[in-house]
């Protein structure tokens, strides 16, 4: 019977790596998946996840079950790292399920939205994570895009996106970047956000809120400010939010799905088929990386030294995309590249049509998305010049 099965091509960002990982040219650059890097291209366990990890080991006296919502401590924790010591003024009315990485608290997020609204729509950004439409609508969605970025401007379309926003039908769900947008780096300014808050209470859209990058863009408050401004204008808002960059956890799969109900009854009701449904997927999501968790942000020390860890992190982000700006101004007649260091978080596109991704990584060895997003975080003081060079001459200034 598998002989129906054809082939998968393969996935837009995870082939990179796999490719990258075949190069054998000492001079090559991975600027494909979004892991941060620091100066010698590797990813580093932050100093407070290492620390909490072995703390947790030698302390966990069992592996027994946990629940389907997972970690009571990590769920707790995390909500308040997201939505503020206060829960944004909604105390008892947010639902919390964990679940394997972000991806897994999209999907969790989706299928909670098939129970209570099953005909809506979600509407994506244009461009949005590859990743975003594949796992959506295999949740039974239809997708639908609304403008976003402008690639001539280098910025958002916001005049669009809003006619796009003020169109769509009452519980329309519209999936939103809360910061470090992904591909584009190009985040929606606070007044923007305000706007988009006002036309979701008005209009009835359920803002379906990503956060994969909390702190790697300015700071853990700024970067959720987005979601704690929705989450006291909408009366329901859902946000599925990764451990995997910020506690450095990737493939450990850390993630939790946000459910802000209109009331502590309904939160509670939230909650029950959030577990229902984690039962009927993966019955109970890794409790590794949560405990993890948890034990840095209830750890002032541990905290205290990864909040700095991370904001180091951000930094030499930011500075990057100084270097990179620089650099490739300098090698294409001065041409401005500054909007680079507008943007925020791992990512920025820049104007590279498919076949001149493909020249940067037969003929120069820089890998990046098909579309053009680079991870900022790729580069470093050894490469900029190479990665420099190679972009201006695949855009025709060599
Ligand atoms: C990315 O966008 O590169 C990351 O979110 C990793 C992934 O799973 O795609």
């Amino acid at each position: 019977m598998f002989e129906t099965l054809t082939r998968v091509p393969d996935d837009p960002i995870l082939g990179i790596s796999a490719a990258f990982k075949r190069d054998t040219t000492p001079l090559k650059v991975d600027l494909g998946v979004g892991v941060y890097k620091d100066d010698r291209g590797n990813t580093p366990v932050p100093a407070a996840v290492r620390r909490a990890e072995s703390e947790v080991l030698a302390a966990q006296s069992t592996k027994t079950y946990l629940t389907p919502v997972g970690n009571p401590g990590f769920n707790a924790q995390m909500l308040e790292l997201v939505a503020g010591t206060d829960q944004a003024g909604r105390k008892g009315d947010w639902a919390a399920g964990q679940a394997p990485g972000g991806s897994g608290a999209l999907r969790l997020g989706a299928e909670l939205l098939r129970l209570s609204s099953p005909g809506s729509k979600i509407h994506v950004s244009d461009p949005t994570w590859a990743n975003h439409t594949p796992l959506l609508s295999s949740a039974g969605f239809q997708l639908e895009r609304y403008p976003y970025y402008s690639a001539i401007r280098h910025a958002v379309e916001f005049d669009q996106m809003m006619a796009h926003l003020e169109a769509l039908p009452a519980a329309a769900v519209v999936l939103l970047h809360a910061c470090c947008h992904n591909p584009t780096g190009q985040d929606l300014s606070m007044t923007q956000w305000e706007a988009v808050a006002d036309v979701c209470a008005r209009r009835g859209l359920l803002p379906y809120v990503d956060i994969a990058y909390q702190g790697l863009g300015d700071d853990l408050e700024r970067d959720a400010a987005s979601i704690r401004l929705l989450a006291r204008q909408v009366p329901e808002m859902l946000v599925a939010v990764s451990c995997s960059k910020n506690f450095g956890l990737y493939r450990e799969r850390t993630g939790l799905l946000l459910a802000l109900t209109s009331s502590n009854e309904r939160a509670g009701i939230a909650a029950g088929q959030l577990g229902r449904l984690a039962r009927t997927i993966w019955s109970m999501p890794p409790d590794h990386g949560a405990a993890i968790v948890d034990r840095v942000l209830s750890q002032p020390e541990l905290r205290r030294s990864w909040t700095e860890e991370l904001a180091a992190m951000a930094k030499r982000i930011n500075d990057l995309r100084r270097l990179l700006a620089d650099a490739l101004s300098a090698r294409t007649g001065g041409t401005d590249f500054s909007w680079i260091t507008r943007q925020r978080g791992m990512f920025s596109r820049l104007d590279l049509t498919p076949a001149m991704v493909d020249t940067l990584r037969e003929k120069h060895h820089v890998y990046c998305a098909p579309d053009g997003r680079v991870n900022i975080a790729g580069i470093s003081a050894s490469n900029v010049e190479h990665v420099a060079t190679s972009i201006a001459a695949v855009m025709g200034y060599a």
